[in-house]
């Protein structure tokens, strides 16, 4: 069995696999013999070429795009993306946005991935108009077939005025925050982007979690960071310890505390996965939220007082320089 990749159209569209088929089969031969119809078996073989059309896994495009995104060769992101992306790969109009441009690598993945995009977005930071018109040439090198669905735009996630502009263009089913790794933009872009720009249903991803870790001292694309681990860390310099929060407020509904929220839009969270060092935020469909689990029937249950005390604590470390105090 052969597989070709024959040229970017085949790559868009699958991969031809072709082969042969030998079959034995058995006939029926009839003849008329004065009036009497007669029917003898008889045995034939066959051979018949077919070529069975056969999509790139997520990982295949990634090995085959060129420049070559990183998210392959140094995190390995492709074990979620394979599972996180199969059910928005077909959507109509399929839009998303990614923050974080760069060379345009993984633009050019996305482009190839999904069957029918109407907007991929790309956030390309300090870039000039010469850059973005890089960006683009070289994303469309990567292959993007359909010019017109690609769009990329500069600016500074940490600005609010930016994301706004994002979300503008939006909703989107897919939102990816790759671009500064700088924490406290981890959290504004949740905070600016999951309610209101993200469909139901939609997937928002973070990725690159470790700068969460780092020491104080250390910087990423300039911005320096202040992380650590468990108690050596505030929420507010850690979105890891931010999003572990969330948690809390994930079973409000059987609680019946629906109106305790940590972070806009967090009562939309269906669920959330964390992997290595990327992460997922699940919107619920309408659906999810309807059939959302029934408040328990048994009277109140909860320590309301520390319940009430968690979640305020947990809010006052929502980091209000950057949110300016809005939430
Ligand atoms: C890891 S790279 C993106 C890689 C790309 N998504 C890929 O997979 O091929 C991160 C990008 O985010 C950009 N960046 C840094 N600070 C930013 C900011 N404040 N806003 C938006 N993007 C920023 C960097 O310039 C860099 O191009």
């Amino acid at each position: 069995m052969n597989i070709s990749n024959e040229g970017s159209v085949n790559a868009k569209r699958g991969w031809n696999v072709k082969g042969k088929i030998t079959t034995l089969l058995f006939g029926v031969a009839c003849y008329i013999q004065g009036k009497q119809l007669v029917a003898l078996p008889s045995l034939m073989t066959t051979t018949v070429e077919y070529t069975q059309h056969v999509r790139p896994t997520f990982k295949e495009i990634l090995e085959a795009s060129n420049p070559q995104s990183d998210k392959l060769w140094r995190h390995h992101y492709e074990r979620y993306y394979e599972r996180w992306l199969a059910s928005y790969r077909d959507i109509d109009n399929f839009r998303m946005v990614e923050i974080g441009a760069k060379e345009g690598a993984s633009l050019g993945v996305w482009a190839k991935y999904f069957t029918n995009p109407s907007l991929i977005l790309g956030l390309a930071y300090g870039a000039s108009m010469d850059d973005l018109e890089k960006v683009k040439s070289d994303a469309l090198k990567a292959g993007v077939l359909n010019a017109g669905s690609l769009l990329i735009m500069e600016g500074d996630q940490g600005s609010k005025e930016v994301l706004k502009k994002i979300c503008e263009k939006g909703p989107y089913h897919i939102i990816v925050d790759d671009g500064s790794h700088y924490p406290p933009h981890m959290v504004l872009g949740f905070a600016e982007l999951f309610r209101d720009c993200l469909v139901p249903g939609g997937l928002y991803v973070i990725e690159d979690l470790e700068t969460n870790y780092w020491k104080k001292g250390k910087k990423i694309y300039g911005y320096p960071v202040s992380g650590g681990i468990g108690k050596t860390v505030s929420a507010k310099d850690s979105a890891v310890e931010k999003f572990k929060q969330l948690i809390d407020v994930l079973p409000r509904y059987q609680l019946n505390v629906e109106d305790f929220t940590i972070l806009p839009g967090d009562e939309l969270i269906c669920s959330i996965e964390f992997g290595m060092n990327i992460m997922a935020f699940h919107k619920c469909t309408e659906q999810h939220l309807f059939d959302r689990p029934e408040t328990a029937p048994f009277g109140s249950v909860l320590n309301i007082t520390m319940y009430e005390e968690h979640i305020k604590e947990a809010r006052s470390t929502n980091a209000r320089d950057f949110f300016n105090s809005a939430y």
